[in-house]
């Protein structure tokens, strides 16, 4: 079983004091995860490549920038150059095999997110030429939402799969992780837990707390 890594979303912190919220979760922070929308392909709207440029420029962590856009292709250049570390693009979009050649080429590490009702099938063969895969527990567009038991068949089989063929892929849920569901997901196989609303917003003011109980309670049930 791999390592617990723990990724905090950013979408729930004060937008107006980042630095804060970083610094005050960074210990215990794997990886951060950037939530970008762009009130197209989810009814959102949050940040982009300035936003990301101004992190870098703050924290050494590695920054993963989850994209949740109808047109990714147009702006991963400009996240790269801003600093990030890896993107996602999702699969419902389409393009994928050129979006994988554009991300790597650019340098970055090859992210391939799925909604949950996405069935396995759709991302089957990408497999192989990605670094992580970023299975969503909730529809994506919003932070605090509930986490989808649902989907853990398919992080499961996923898991088998990876494992059957050796292959180098991180397997990471995204939506409703809290000390409650991260057991679940990493029951099922998931490796790397996203979790904004248990780290920044249920946290009783102490995101790195609060990421330590959710890393604990992963680990416990993957090991
Ligand atoms: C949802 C985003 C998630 C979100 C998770 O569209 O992709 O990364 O920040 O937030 P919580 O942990 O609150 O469900
Ligand atoms: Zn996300």
């Amino acid at each position: 079983m791999a390592d617990v890594k723990i990724a905090p979303s950013i979408l729930s912190a004060d937008f107006a004091a980042l630095a804060q919220a970083i610094d005050a979760v960074g210990p215990e922070a794997d990886i951060l995860h950037v939530d970008v929308m762009d009130g197209h392909f989810v009814p959102n709207l949050t940040i982009g490549p300035p936003v990301v440029k101004s992190l870098r420029g703050h924290t050494g962590l590695y920054l993963d920038c989850h994209l949740m856009m109808t047109n990714p292709g147009d702006y991963l250049e400009a996240f790269q150059k801003a600093g990030a570390n890896g993107c996602s693009v999702h699969v419902e979009i389409g393009s994928t095999g050129a979006l994988v050649d554009q991300m790597r080429d650019l340098g970055l590490d090859v992210g391939l997110a799925v909604n949950p009702d996405t069935p396995y099938e759709a991302y089957a063969r990408w497999l192989d030429r990605i670094d992580l895969l970023l299975l969503m527990t909730v529809f994506p567009g919003f932070g605090g939402q509930k986490f989808m038991a649902d989907v853990m068949p398919k992080v499961a089989h996923t898991r088998a799969v990876v494992d059957e063929r050796g292959l180098n892929v991180a397997i990471q849920v995204d939506g409703g992780i809290d000390v409650h569901t991260a057991p679940v997901a990493a029951a099922a196989g998931a490796s790397v837990f996203v979790a904004g609303n248990a780290i920044f917003g249920d946290a009783g003011g102490d995101p790195r707390a609060a990421a330590a109980r959710i890393r604990a309670a992963a680990s416990e049930a993957a090991a």
